[in-house]
């Protein structure tokens, strides 16, 4: 076990060695661009030691932005030949910096919201946040118009990528009746992780058929909603952008009060409405919907308790959730499994379909202490500084061992580690 002050000198080490001058890249090699909700993270953790650094991030994000709203899921700021698919495969719809034409988890109000409320320099963040606030309201309102254009209150997702579990035994289903590409490629991340620990051939033919659906479709809106081949109501982007919006609210009440932003408060009631016909009465969890089918997927991942983080249950389903992962994460000492290790997928090293994140555990945490669930908030806390004491900062962890998997160094692991883990140790100490 490392001392505090190593600790979060590693930390800050990671993010500043993966700092790419105003971008920070989750880790060399495996994913050399900027990533959307792995921005969010790196942010809160830059916060911890250089303020201004954090709000550079977020501004490096939003110029990415899609004259639509749409955030990417990977702004590519410079070139590199260590990922695919990288810029020249996705397509660039007349845009000079290249970007995938996907979204992911909109992590980005409540990071803004928690930046302000934290901000040494309140004047800089008062400034920061009037700049950003525009951009962000776009991206609310293009999920909300461009992914729910009937008005459902549960927004769709188009893409595993999307989801930000990518490989999650929750999409097997779904993917499996999208079409496979039919042309050669080159596979990057085989030569950066194990392969037993990345999704398998057929899935990535699947991802990369995707890709080129929403190219062919010249990224319009309606033709993708009719007919792209996966469809997908997921529970996680639905609590993460539910949460968001709220926080956007709080955001433009205190800084844009002139703005008329009813249309988002309608929102967010239709999503509360909307969330009980994500509840599968057998498993007794949320679950996703594939909207191709029109059935449930009864897979209980970590994105079947985020409805708490959301802030988008009444307190006896809290309760019911809070139960669920005070006995979910016994037997795993080194974090809540990002798939119930009663799924038979379970997979303790695959990424997404056993290991624990970090980020995730936070998250959960945070919608565990919302609703006052300190047992089930202090099972997850114990295991996660178990595994930043002893293992350092991997992209995730075997839940069992608290092996690090997947890239090392790696941002949001490390930056969570600073804004998280190590804060509560020191003031312990
Ligand atoms: C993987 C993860 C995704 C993350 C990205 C960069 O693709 O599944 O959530 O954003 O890596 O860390």
């Amino acid at each position: 076990m490392k001392a505090l002050n190593e600790l979060i000198s590693l930390a800050q080490d990671t993010l500043r060695d993966n700092d790419r001058g105003g971008y920070t890249i989750p880790t060399k090699g495996l994913y050399p661009f900027q990533w959307n909700w792995d921005s969010g993270i790196c942010a809160l953790g830059w916060q911890t030691f250089d303020e201004p650094r954090a709000w550079k991030e977020l501004h490096y994000l939003v110029k990415g932005q899609w004259d639509n709203g749409m955030i990417p899921h990977i702004i590519f700021h410079g070139p590199s030949d260590e990922y695919f698919p990288g810029p020249d495969q996705w397509g660039l719809k007349d845009r000079s910096l290249p970007t995938t034409s996907i979204s992911q988890p909109p992590l980005l109000a409540t990071i803004i919201r928690t930046l302000d409320e934290q901000a040494r320099d309140q004047s800089a963040a008062a400034r920061e946040v009037r700049h950003l606030l525009p951009g962000i309201l776009a991206y609310h309102r293009w999920w909300y118009r461009d992914r729910d254009p009937e008005q459902t209150g549960l927004v769709v997702s188009y893409h595993p990528w999307e989801s930000g579990m990518d490989n999650s035994p929750a999409w097997d289903g779904a993917l499996d009746r999208v079409p496979r590409v039919d042309r050669e490629y080159h596979r990057r991340d085989l030569e950066h992780v194990d392969h037993d620990q990345r999704p398998l051939q057929a899935q990535y033919d699947r991802y990369l058929y995707l890709v080129d659906f929403f190219k062919n479709n010249d990224f319009d809106s309606t033709a993708i909603y009719e007919n792209c081949p996966y469809r997908i109501q997921d529970v996680g982007i639905i609590s993460i952008l539910h949460r968001g919006t709220l926080d956007l609210i709080t955001l433009v009440e205190k800084y844009l009060p002139d703005e008329d932003i009813n249309d988002l408060r309608e929102a967010t009631e239709r999503t509360v409405s909307a969330l009980p016909g994500l509840w599968h009465k057998g498993r007794q969890a949320y679950v996703n919907r594939d909207l191709i089918t029109d059935k449930q997927i009864p897979v209980v991942t970590t994105a079947s308790v985020l409805p708490l983080y959301g802030k988008l249950l009444e307190p006896d389903q809290a309760r019911i959730l809070a139960q669920q992962i005070e006995q979910w994460i016994d037997g795993q000492p080194c974090g809540l499994s990002s798939t119930h290790p009663d799924e038979p997928e379970f997979d303790a090293k695959r990424y997404w379909r056993g290991p624990s994140w970090l980020h995730v555990n936070w998250l959960i945490t945070q919608g565990l202490q919302y609703y006052g669930e300190t047992l089930a908030q202090e099972k997850i806390e114990t295991a996660s500084r178990r595994i930043v004491d002893d293992h350092g900062y991997w992209e995730y962890y075997h839940p069992l061992t608290g092996e690090g998997c997947g890239g090392s160094n790696f941002s949001w692991t490390a930056a969570i580690a600073l804004y998280w883990i190590l804060d509560p140790i020191r003031t312990s100490s």
